[in-house]
């Protein structure tokens, strides 16, 4: 009997023990959904299985890649204070971002984070780009491309650059992951299918995307 007993308390504790190793990621998912998250992004990939109405019906980003695209200090930070990303608001080509995402407390956000971190997606490549100040990349970035049309950049003396159309690239560095970047460039379509950006596959050759992508992965 008093074996039965001591079994069971110890498989009890096992039991206790793996849900408790286990638990980052899932209770970082309750949370994602019982914050209403989930009425705005998809965490479930990938992004050509859904139908334009699919992809209308989310006002905001997909985010079953969010471990291949973001930094985790850098997402923890922003669901406790998160700044526009894109200067228009999302899919708007017109409207001004309102600025108004919802907030997190630190604790919910570093379990969602973790939640958030553990999506990734195999199309992105991991340790081929490396952040750098390549004149290749800048070249291509403010001359041979339109890259700055769209999108906001550091110029010199922490005056910013650029247009308004796309997401913001200032802090890319702290924010990005310079794998998903590339990836991104090679096939923009793989995250984002409507209202994307350009293609630049076949204008830029992949040796050029490397050295755009490293450049744009350096941005502070
Ligand atoms: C009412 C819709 C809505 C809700 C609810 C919402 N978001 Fe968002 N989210 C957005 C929009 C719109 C953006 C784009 C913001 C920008 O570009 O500045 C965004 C951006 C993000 C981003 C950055 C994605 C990227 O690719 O740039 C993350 C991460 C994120 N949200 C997480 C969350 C989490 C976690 C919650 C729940 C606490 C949440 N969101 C709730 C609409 C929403
Ligand atoms: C005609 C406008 C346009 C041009 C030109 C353009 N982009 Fe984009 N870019 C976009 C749009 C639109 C998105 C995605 C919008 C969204 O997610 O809300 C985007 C997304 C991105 C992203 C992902 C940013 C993020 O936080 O999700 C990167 C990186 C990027 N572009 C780099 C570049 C580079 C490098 C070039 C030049 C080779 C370039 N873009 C040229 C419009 C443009």
């Amino acid at each position: 009997m008093k074996l039965y007993a001591l079994l069971l308390s110890v498989t009890a504790l096992f039991f206790s023990y793996s849900v408790f190793a286990a638990a980052a990621p899932a209770d970082g998912e309750k949370l994602f959904n019982s914050n209403g998250c989930q009425s705005c992004h998809y965490t479930a990939g990938p992004a050509k299985e859904k139908t334009i109405a699919d992809q209308l019906a989310k006002k905001g980003p997909e985010l079953w890649y969010a471990g291949s695209k973001f930094q985790a200090p850098w997402l923890t930070a922003w669901l406790q204070d998160p700044q526009p990303i894109r200067p228009l608001a999302y899919n708007s080509l017109v409207d001004k971002n309102p600025g108004n995402h919802s907030k997190l407390a630190a604790a919910d956000a570093s379990q969602i984070a973790e939640f958030l971190m553990s999506l990734t997606s195999a199309d992105v490549e991991a340790g081929v780009i490396k952040p750098k100040k390549n004149p290749k990349g800048r070249l291509i970035f403010n001359k041979k491309m339109p890259c700055g049309g769209c999108h906001q950049y550091p110029g010199r003396k922490g005056k910013i650059m650029g247009g308004m159309s796309g997401p913001s690239l200032l802090h890319a560095k702290q924010r990005l992951n310079p794998d998903w970047i590339y990836a991104y460039m090679l096939n923009p379509k793989t995250f984002k299918p409507i209202k994307m950006m350009p293609v630049f596959a076949g204008i830029l050759s992949e040796k050029d995307m490397k050295s755009v992508s490293a450049y744009v992965a350096n941005f502070d």
